[in-house]
């Protein structure tokens, strides 16, 4: 069922009722029924405690211009489904080769690795599926966000990403190779979050330029920070090239110019509030 109360904007309540909307629509939308193997590796992936941060900025920043929370929480959950899709496929032996993910086994030890791969292939057309099927938006929208959602994932998108960094992670020599690498494994996800925020409201061109200003700094942001987090880890790290101290910096400016990008909007204090919540 859908709150139709607004929820508090710009606090901590904002962002844990978002989030337990975004848990109980996942679980609405990935039921039982009628049983598959398959969607019970669906809903292992899918419904393990995940911070929800792609949906939140979806419903964030519909609220931000207005726009019907419904359709951004439907979105924002086709969105949250490709990226556990590309949580299962980043983890398998063949990638990552990890053994936990969200604090539980990731999904190919859980359930081998056959049906964890038709689980990722089932979560990203599944994804399509429920944008499809969401006739509380005309057509032409639901349109556009398939296209958004399909070039996202696309070869030009997360993909191409993920093999950058399996295939090119150690070569990557500059710093602006590594910025675009981690932009197309993380920020394509967070900018199409906020993309898909915009065409469910309508937003004008001046409107989705600030929304995309905004977007682009908290997706570096988001990536920096979680190099600073895990500066041992193998693998291609920002922080550990730079230094922490110059990773914070960067950090803190990345987040100053987010929120210059909403500042004076009228409603701008529901992505401050995001902001907060998240950094
Ligand atoms: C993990 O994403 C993968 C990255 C792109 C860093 P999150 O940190 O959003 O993971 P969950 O969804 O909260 O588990
Ligand atoms: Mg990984």
């Amino acid at each position: 069922m859908f709150a139709t109360e607004a929820i508090p904007s710009a606090s901590r309540s904002w962002s844990s009722q978002a989030r337990q909307l975004v848990d109980d629509h996942l679980g609405k939308l990935l039921g039982h029924a009628p049983p598959s193997p398959v969607l019970e590796a669906m809903r292992y992936s899918v419904l393990a405690p995940g911070k929800r941060i792609r949906p939140l900025l979806a419903l964030a920043v519909a609220e931000f211009l207005d726009g019907p929370r419904q359709s951004a929480l439907q979105v924002g959950c086709a969105i949250e489904m490709i990226h556990c899709a590309s949580l299962i496929l980043d983890d398998l032996p063949c990638m990552d080769d990890d053994r936990e993910r969200r604090s539980r086994l990731c999904t190919h030890l859980q359930y081998g690795e056959s049906l964890a791969i038709l689980a990722a292939v089932s979560l990203l057309t599944q994804s399509q599926c429920i944008v499809a099927s969401h006739d509380a938006l005309p057509e032409g929208r639901r349109l556009a966000l398939i296209q958004l959602l399909c070039e996202t994932v696309g070869p030009h998108g997360l993909s191409l990403g993920q093999y950058i960094d399996l295939h090119a992670g150690g070569a990557l020599a500059s710093l602006e190779a590594i910025t675009d690498m981690h932009h197309l494994k993380t920020g394509v996800l967070f900018l199409a979050a906020a993309r898909a925020g915009c065409v469910v409201a309508g937003a004008t061109p001046e409107q989705e330029n600030k929304v995309l200003r905004f977007t682009r700094h908290i997706g570096l942001a988001f990536q920096l920070r979680d190099d600073i987090r895990d500066m041992d880890r193998d693998g291609v790290n920002m922080a550990a090239r730079i230094g922490a101290a110059e990773a914070r910096r960067k950090l803190r400016d990345y987040l100053d110019g987010a929120l210059a990008a909403i500042d004076g909007e009228r409603n701008a204090a529901v992505l401050q509030g995001f902001v907060r919540d998240f950094f």
